[in-house]
Formats: structure tokens, sequence, C-alpha cells
């Protein structure tokens, strides 16, 4: 029997066709509640958006842990065996919630694990280093991948300025350049949690930690005006081939590897291992195989479930830590504080967002508390109590981590080499890829300034001459296709 359509207070709806009116031909009563509610309800249906990645494609899963890293973590999802659910929302950077999938430009890799010991949260991206490596550039760098305040366009001119005066983010755009820049579908590239993290065992012992996503489906790639061809064709192509892939029971994997570095090791590496614009080389920290991740399930609601997630790098769980990594420690504030603002204090618990082991705190009240208290018991709303309230646990406590130094504001760019990473990427590039990667950054300069053009070219002349004159070569043949066409 169809289900009876009542208000949001329960109240049956006799007619959903036609408003309360004085006369048929109106004008409208104000008693009617019920058109007053859905008009209501409908200014209410946009939250804001992400203030960045606001495009995204998300799907349920689960990580299996096939490898032994017990020795390092005592982390109960990376346990031997342990089958792990797990939500994945991948994204574009800069683009609006409306932008197109198949635009150049780095994606988001947010993984959601929800433990026995609460939810664990990696968000990376599909790159293993970043722009920047300190956080206080952080809203500048992404004020230029947005629109000028003038023209509402997005700038070249502005994103140029900025890389050609950070030389640290040569490595970073020499990827979003690359043919990696652009993955045909999110299934077709790595994922990397890029900074470092801590993972501590029951001993008390620290490891510096990498985390890495390889893809099972393996890499593919569009060209810029492959990419260009398809949007104009479908905007949603991400969305589309993820979900299709899904529903269609070909579930995407990705290989779970980890690089582990020595704590002390820290203070030896010829680089700092924990800026965010570094890779560990492979040779010095080999990736040790862990599990695998598979996507098996669509969300039943977009909104509700993808969405509404948020994810945090402030999420860890026993056995897995932070590092100092600069940008690391900004982000740890910086998630938690946005999904209060979009979402509301109580997003945690949200079903997607909620964990699905004992949940138990003192915070009080608060909009739109529907939880109740949620202390362990009735009479204990602070703590310490006698009235059995839930209490900590010194089981779990972390190993304590050594910091030192004075306190300022340390240039980030002293004694810091922005040039040998890039580098061996560009070094491990076969001729057409090199091409490629010319030929893409060539195009994104278009219509900036020569001087800004210049700046940027010296730097990458410093990776490698033949990188410098490379964009030269391909700047000139757009500048003749562009006198030809005149
Ligand atoms: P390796 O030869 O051991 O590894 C090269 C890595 O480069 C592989 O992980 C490969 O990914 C990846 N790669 C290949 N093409 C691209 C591209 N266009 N964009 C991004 N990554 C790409 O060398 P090293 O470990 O010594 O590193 C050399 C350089 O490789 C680094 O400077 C860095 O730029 C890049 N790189 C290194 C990573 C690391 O963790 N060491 C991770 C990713 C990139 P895959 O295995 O999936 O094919
Ligand atoms: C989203 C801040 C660097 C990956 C976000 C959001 C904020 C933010 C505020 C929106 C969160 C939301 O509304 O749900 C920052 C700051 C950074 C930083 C302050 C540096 C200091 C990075 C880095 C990575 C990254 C280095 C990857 C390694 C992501 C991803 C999302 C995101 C994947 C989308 C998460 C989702 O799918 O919901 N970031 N970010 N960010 N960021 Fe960052």
């Amino acid at each position: 029997m169809t289900k009876r359509l009542t208000t949001t207070a329960g109240a049956p709806i006799a007619d959903n066709q036609n408003s309360l009116t004085a006369g048929a031909r109106g004008p409208v009563l104000m008693q009617d509640y019920q058109l007053i509610e859905k008009l209501a309800h409908q200014n209410r249906e946009r939250i804001p958006e992400r203030v960045v990645h606001a495009k995204g494609w998300g799907a349920f899963g689960t990580l299996k842990i096939t490898g032994d890293i017990s020795k390092y973590t005592r982390a109960k999802a990376l346990q031997p065996g342990s089958e792990t659910p797990m939500l994945a929302r991948f994204s574009t950077v800069a683009g609006e919630q409306g932008a197109a999938d198949h635009e150049r430009d780095v994606r988001g890799f947010a993984l959601k694990f929800y433990t026995e010991e609460g939810n664990w949260d990696l968000v990376g991206n599909n790159t293993p280093v970043f722009f920047i490596r300190d956080p206080y550039k952080f809203p500048d760098f992404i004020h230029t991948q947005k629109r000028h305040p003038r023209s509402n366009l997005r700038s070249p001119t502005a994103m140029w300025d900025f890389w050609a005066l950070s030389p640290e983010s040569l490595h970073q755009v020499t990827i979003l350049m690359s043919d990696r820049g652009l993955p045909t579908t999110p299934m077709h590239m790595n994922g990397y949690g890029s900074h470092t993290y801590s993972l501590w065992n029951d001993a008390g012992e620290r490891f510096w930690v990498k985390f890495h996503w390889k893809t099972q489906q393996g890499h593919s790639h569009y060209t810029n005006a492959q990419g260009a061809e398809i949007t104009g064709q479908t905007r949603e192509g991400y969305q589309e081939s993820l979900f299709g892939s899904i529903e269609a029971g070909d579930f995407p994997r990705w290989t779970l590897q980890v690089q582990i570095m020595p704590e002390a090791d820290a203070e030896k590496t010829p680089y700092n291992p924990f800026d965010l614009t570094k890779v560990w080389p492979h040779a010095d920290y080999p990736p040790i195989e862990v599990g695998v991740m598979e996507l098996n399930r669509n969300a039943d609601n977009y909104f509700a479930e993808i969405e509404q997630a948020a994810f945090s790098p402030s999420n860890i769980v026993p056995g897995i830590g932070f590092s100092p990594d600069k940008m690391l420690q900004a982000r740890i504030f910086s998630y938690a504080d946005a999904h209060r603002y979009r979402l509301g204090t109580h997003y945690e618990a949200l079903p997607v967002n909620a964990p699905k082991c004992p949940v138990h705190h003192y915070h009080k009240d608060g909009s739109m508390n529907f939880m109740g208290q949620q202390t362990g018991a009735q009479d204990a709303y602070y703590e310490p109590n006698t009235m059995g309230g839930a209490a900590q646990d010194p089981a779990v406590a972390e190993p304590p981590l050594r910091i030192d130094g004075d306190a300022d504001r340390y240039n980030h760019r002293d004694g810091n080499d922005d040039f040998s990473q890039p580098r061996a990427l560009h070094d491990l590039m076969n001729d057409d890829q090199r091409a490629r990667l010319y030929m893409n950054t060539a195009e994104t300069m278009q219509g900036v300034p020569a001087e800004i053009i210049d700046r940027a070219l010296a730097n990458y002349d410093q990776v490698s001459p033949a990188y410098g004159d490379g964009i030269r070569a391909a700047l000139a043949c757009l500048a003749g296709s562009k006198d030809a066409a005149e």
C-alpha cells in the first residue's frame, strides 16, 4: 500500500497539489503551513560548498590487510587479516561544485576508515607532494587557483606569479603538467597520504611513515584536447565512470603500500623528511605491501553520504600519529573547523561520519543535538565523576615525541633544495611524456605577462636546462600557431 504523506511533524496531508486560497483565484492564506514548510525547506537545501575540493565523487568499500606491519603499529585496522569498512571521496581542487570533471587539476583522494578504535581519515591527493611547505601560504595559494576578484575568471597570471615566486612548487607543478595531471577516471590514478605520519607499536617505538595507494586499474590519462572534447559532451565523466563501474559490479582496487623510516633517520636524510614538497626515494625507503582497498558500494543518497562526508587529518587512531610536518599541523586544525562551519557543531553524529564503535565524550548540548548525552552514565555530565561516566584509558597513550628548537619564524626556503626531486621526475619521463609536459605548461602560460614567464623559466632552468628550453620551444610553437591563424 502507498505510504501516507505527512508534514515533518507527522501529520497526514490531504492535498499536495493545491495551495490553500481564499477563493479559486487566490490569494494564498498564511495558514497554509504545508506550503510555507515546503518553500522554507527548499530555501535551505544547499549548504556551503567545500572552500576547496568542492566537486567530488565517492563510494564505500573495504580495506583488507594482507601484509604484516604489526612490528611497526598497534593500529587495529592495519593488523594482518583485518577488514575495515571505509569511504572514499575523490575531488578536483579548484573548481566549484558544478565544475567539469575532466579539467587538469590535482585530484583529492580522501579516505575514512571506520575502525574499531575510532575513525581514521587519510585525506590525501593523487600526488605525493604539494605546492607549498608552509601552511601560512595556503590561503594565498588557493586564492590564485580561484576566481579573480574583478573579472570573476580564473587567472593564469595569478597562478604563475605565485608559482614563479615559490620555487618549492616546482615538484608539484611538474606532476600537474605531466600526463598524471588529467587522469581518465578516479579509478586510474594513485593516491598518496602525502605527508609523513607516524606509526607506533605496543613497545612504544615510533616510526615515520608515508602511505601510498597504487591503482590496480593501471594509469590512464587524457591530453588537454581529449579532456576538452569530453567536457563538451559531459561535465560529469568521473561520476559516470565511478558510479557506473560500481553499479556494474566492476569494483576498483588499490594496493596499500607504506614506506617506513626509523625515527632516528629523520636527523640524517639529506632532505627534510617532514617537507611536503619532497618524496622519500624508493631506493632509500622501499615500499612495503600492506593490503588492498576495494570500492564496492555506491551511496544511496549523494547529498547525505558524500556531500556531508567530513574528512579530517586530525582523525587518527591508536598506533597512528602525526609528524612535525608544518602543513599537517595546520590541517589538523583547519578541517574540523571547516566542518563546524559547513555542516554544524554535530557533524560527526551524521551517519556517514559517525564512528562504528562506541563514542563517549562530555561535550554538551549545541544546535541540532539529537544524540543526547554520550558520557556513558545518566548523572555523569562532568569529568572526573563517581557516577560511572566514561574515563580515560592510559593504555592508548602515544609515546612522547621529542621536540626542540627556539620559537621563531624560520625561513622555509633556507637550505632547501627545490630542484633535485623535480629533476629526478623530469629525468624518468620519456621524450613523448616530456614533450607533453612542456606543451601543457606552455598552454597554461598563455596571456601571462612576459616578466612572470621569464621568472618561471629561470626556475625551470635550475631544474634542468632541457626543461626550461623545452617550455621555451613549446611557447614559441604556440606563438607561431597563433601568428599563422591571424
Ligand atoms: P622511482 O623510479 O623508484 O619511482 C618513480 C615514481 O614516479 C613511481 O612511483 C612512479 O609511479 C612515479 N611516476 C612516474 N611518472 C610520474 C608522473 N608523471 N608524476 C608523478 N609520479 C610519476 O624513483 P624515486 O623514488 O627515486 O623518485 C623519483 C621521482 O619520482 C621523485 O622525485 C618523484 O618526483 C617521483 N615519485 C616518487 C615517489 C616516491 O614516493 N618515491 C612517488 C611518486 C612519484 P608508479 O609506481 O605508480 O608508476
Ligand atoms: C579539503 C584546508 C592542504 C587534501 C579541504 C578543506 C579545507 C582544507 C578547509 C575543505 C574541508 C571541507 O569543507 O570538508 C587545507 C589546508 C591545507 C590543505 C589549510 C594546508 C595547510 C591539503 C593537502 C592535501 C589536501 C596537502 C593532500 C595531501 C584535501 C582533500 C580535500 C580537502 C582531499 C577534500 C576532502 C573531501 O573529499 O571532503 N582542505 N588543505 N589538502 N583537502 Fe585540504
